[in-house]
């Protein structure tokens, strides 16, 4: 079988809990999924991510598994999954599934049998040890806040736990654990499933001594990345898990991996890379604060847009990307990327067309596509994800009010891109027939799928243009691998770059600032293959770019 181009595929990500609800209980599931295949078959995508569908108690939605053979009760049944499967294939759908092997639940069998007997063979299966003087291992604070380590009650023991206590850490250095994790693997492959988004992988390799690293914080703490930044090593064990896993199926993976630097690049995506691909988080990464969500920088249009291209540049001739502008532990990127001015359809699409055409495999988001938007909770209560709670804590503990500490998680938050799918003007926007897990977006009425599809000038068919010129036969290679060029990087607010393969060259162009520029570049006889608004015929030939505008151009010599 012919390898599949991977940079030539549009990826959608699913959040199966917020995607389609089939049974009135609330939460989205599989048979909602299947519902909706034509739906994504007709946006033009060609491959799925399904965030976590396991067994699991939800404590970090489904990024806490409890069982790696099953499907979580409240998504459906093993059944429900086959046929998802066989029906998305049928729709030249290729789907992949989220592989959190980092850690499982404390529910799953071994964690269980690990906390009745730390000393025997499941204790080895994670990361159990002794306390120092009446405190905890090490001072690693979690992803989550607080100590990475849990006590065991009766015993002078604490495991590890790199994100919630309800999420130990997996042993990688134990090969009974190895062979565990990749007999699933594979047996999930065997399935038919085209590869894995891998999880939090950049985790999973521990300093062999666990040093403890001067404080960070007023908690006395260090960031537990500050240990994984100190630690080698990963290769070896992500070598290792390719080779008896994604190697033998040809399976796609991309990576959740930060802090790689360049010599590292080589390794995890080059063509013996460990992935596939990876993802591209520098818009993320701009937006960290130094402690928390309430000390996050503003953000940095130029900045963002600069580091960008240099992120592309490090990987010329190696490998290619995986672009996204949103995912599940983001806010919706309409709020973050553009000014408030251009946070309407205009600039939606504008910003769709700035990565989409980047080298590298665009991810769109549930809802990216019809341009959904944060929402604006009026009390913490409201919020459910255990990541905001902690950040709203930290927060009030750095001295902002509440009402301060509730405007950072809005800002924030990571339930701003897991409210419900909006599909239509009806009660819950059409999600479900019951009552929704997580609060519907006041805005639906207006932001729906059902009301954009009739729409011509709506952001749903801008990117279903935008995903039809990406495939298209002429332009899928040009797209895929040509040369990337950044252009009138001078323009502080302007977006422009040239893809460029042969004696192909396209330009596209946008200007996120919030007042019209006109570039100095002769257009000549170039033709405008996507643009999100009318030029006149005057005009162009000139890069004249209202606010919000975005052009794409066959450039003619
Ligand atoms: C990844 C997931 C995130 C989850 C964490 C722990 O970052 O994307 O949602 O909370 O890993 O599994
Ligand atoms: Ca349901």
């Amino acid at each position: 079988m012919e390898q599949k181009k991977w940079n030539e595929c549009v990826a959608y990500q699913i959040y199966p809990k917020s995607f389609k609800d089939s049974n009135g209980d609330g939460i989205g599931d599989l048979r909602g999924i299947i519902e909706k295949l034509d739906y994504l078959k007709d946006l033009g995508i060609n491959l799925l991510w399904i965030s976590p569908i396991y067994q699991s108690p939800f404590v970090d939605q489904g990024y806490d598994i409890s069982d790696y053979y099953k499907i979580a009760e409240e998504f459906g049944t093993m059944e429900d999954f086959d046929e998802l499967l066989a029906q998305a294939k049928k729709r030249g759908i290729d789907v992949i599934m989220d592989l959190v092997i980092n850690h499982t639940s404390d529910q799953h069998e071994w964690f269980q049998k690990a906390l009745k007997d730390p000393e025997g063979k499941y204790g080895n299966y994670y990361h159990f040890c002794k306390g120092k003087d009446g405190n905890p291992p090490t001072n690693y604070r979690s992803y989550f806040g607080g100590s990475t380590w849990e006590p065991v009650e009766g015993t002078d023991l604490y495991y590890l736990h790199a994100f919630a206590k309800e999420q130990p850490d997996l042993n990688w250095e134990n090969p009974e654990v190895l062979a565990e994790l990749y007999k699933m693997i594979n047996w999930w492959l065997d399935k038919g499933i085209a590869g894995f988004r891998i999880d939090a992988i950049i985790n999973i390799k521990k300093h062999p001594d666990l040093p403890n690293y001067a404080a960070d914080g007023d908690d006395g703490l260090v960031k537990y990345t500050t240990m994984v930044e100190n630690t080698e090593g990963i290769g070896e064990l992500l070598r290792d898990l390719k080779e008896n896993t994604f190697d033998k199926h040809g399976a796609f993976t991309v990576g959740e991996v930060f802090n790689v630097d360049e010599e590292g690049l080589k390794e995890f995506i080059g063509p013996d890379g460990y992935f596939t691909t990876m993802f591209d988080f520098t818009g993320e990464i701009l937006s960290k604060g130094k402690h928390g969500w309430y000390d996050a920088p503003k953000w940095d249009f130029t900045k963002w847009r600069d580091k960008v291209f240099e992120a592309h540049e490090k990987i010329r001739g190696i490998g290619f990307y995986a672009n996204v502008i949103e995912n599940h532990d983001e806010p919706r990127g309409a709020n973050r990327y553009l000014p408030k001015s251009l946070q309407n359809s205009k600039g939606i699409k504008m910003l769709a067309a700035v990565y989409l055409f980047l080298p590298g495999l665009p991810f769109i988001y549930q809802g990216q596509e019809i341009g959904m938007q944060n929402f604006t909770a009026k009390s913490i209560d409201e919020y459910d994800d255990i990541n905001t709670i902690d950040e709203y804590k930290k927060a009030i503990a750095a001295g902002l009010t509440k009402e301060q500490a509730l405007e950072v998680c809005n800002t924030h938050s990571r339930d701003n891109a897991r409210t419900p799918m909006q599909w239509n003007e009806s009660e819950n926007a059409g999600f479900t027939t019951g009552k929704p897990w997580l609060k519907v977006n006041d805005n639906y009425k207006t932001i729906n799928v059902e009301s954009e599809k009739a729409n011509p000038e709506s952001v749903l068919n801008f990117y279903k243009e935008a995903i039809i010129l990406h495939k298209e036969d002429n332009y899928k290679e040009l797209f895929a691998k040509g040369e990337l060029r950044a252009c009138f990087t001078e323009y502080k607010e302007i977006f422009a770059y040239e893809r460029v393969l042969g004696d192909k060259k396209v330009l596209i162009a946008a200007n996120f600032g919030e007042s019209a520029v006109e570039v100095e570049k002769d257009l000549g006889e170039g033709i405008i293959l996507l643009t999100n608004e009318n030029i006149d015929n005057a005009e162009k030939n000139k890069l004249r770019l209202s606010p919000g505008a975005i052009r794409v151009i066959l450039e003619k010599e």
